[in-house]
């Protein structure tokens, strides 16, 4: 009677052990069964009661299912605990022969490439590339380029003034003056930089942009010439034909003046933020160097003709790249800087 209830108890304790499906569940049945006040635990208080023989038999068989038990309780346990390693191994897996990843190298800013692309575009049509300083005397910003203190034009550039007849360059056109000084007639330049201009900011305004002068000087120079520059240079940078109109425009240290526009390549046409809903994108405001800044720079304008053109370094990289809102370029934004 014991005795059959103590080979019950032990198989279906040995039959929950086997599916049991977690540690907890295992320890939950070691305590039922095999703990201090477990079922094999009340079975042994009951021996007292017995007859010698029969104690003796009972006590060797609850001997042997207790160790039983405990050798099916490890071995489960042994099991989980494999298991668990295993699973962790799995998801902890390094492979320790590839390749270290490194730093991320950075990139150059878009504004950058484009400039160094134009360089050497320039650079192989034997152009020379000039520099100039930010901080540039009224005279170069302004005077030598035919634009006299109380001209208008000086209210069409909101400027910052620094005192003592130096401001921020408003335009890229200061450098011409310098050209003019260091290289005399016949010259070819360009002079790629960063401008500055005290204007209310939004998606195509900054107070901090780029342009990239131009500059030719020599006899008989037309606006064929000019035109000629332009379309080598835009098709240069868009790597096809773009759609272009020549508007006049008005620069005091032009003459005739205009404007280039290109169709705005972020829309196409239809109009948007960048174009101001127009379809079109003033990039290239160029003309015939007036001959006032060409004998300020001490050149001769019976001698020499010249032209000129003022690119908009930011507003081209906009173009090339879909970028639709200038203000990302000076944000420091890696998640945008990244993407180049
Ligand atoms: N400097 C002019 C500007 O920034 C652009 C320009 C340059 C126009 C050269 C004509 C010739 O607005």
């Amino acid at each position: 009677m014991l005795e059959s209830q103590l080979q019950n108890l032990a198989a279906s304790a040995r039959e929950r052990i086997l599916s049991a499906a977690s540690p907890e569940q295992l320890e939950a049945v070691r305590v039922e069964v095999l703990g201090r006040k477990g079922a094999l635990a009340e079975i042994s208080k009951g021996m007292g009661k017995l007859t010698p023989e029969d104690r003796a038999q009972i006590g060797k068989l609850l001997n042997t299912a207790k160790n039983d038990l405990e050798a099916a309780l490890e071995e489960r346990r042994n099991r989980f605990a494999n298991e668990a390693l295993q699973a962790r191994l799995d998801a902890e897996w390094i492979d320790v022969t590839l390749p270290a990843p490194g730093p991320r190298p950075g990139t150059l800013h878009p504004l950058t490439r484009i400039q160094q692309e134009l360089e050497d575009l320039f650079t192989s049509m034997g152009v020379a590339v000039l520099d100039g300083p930010e901080v540039e005397s009224e005279y170069n910003n302004f005077d030598a380029l035919n634009i006299p203190p109380d001209h208008p034009a000086r209210d069409m550039q909101d400027t910052f003034w620094l005192g003592d007849g130096l401001c921020l360059r408003t335009h890229t056109s200061p450098v011409q003056v310098r050209g003019m000084a260091k290289l005399g007639p016949p010259l070819r330049m360009i002079a790629p930089g960063r401008v500055f201009r005290n204007e209310e900011v939004d998606a195509s305004h900054e107070h901090t942009f780029y342009q990239l002068e131009g500059m030719m000087v020599d006899r008989n120079v037309s606006i064929a010439h000019m035109l000629y520059f332009m379309k080598t240079l835009l098709s240069h940078i868009f790597g096809r034909e773009v759609t272009v109109r020549l508007r006049p425009g008005y620069f005091p240290f032009v003459e005739p003046g205009f404007e280039l526009d290109i169709q705005c390549l972020i829309c196409g046409g239809p109009g948007c933020a960048v174009c101001k809903q127009s379809g079109w994108v003033e990039l290239l405001p160029c003309g015939l160097v007036h001959p006032n800044v060409l004998r300020q720079g001490g050149i001769d304008p019976e001698q020499w003709g010249g032209f000129a053109f003022g690119l908009g370094l930011t507003r081209l990289v906009m173009m090339r790249y879909g970028i639709d809102d200038i203000r990302h370029l000076q944000s420091g934004d890696l998640r945008f800087l990244r993407q180049f």
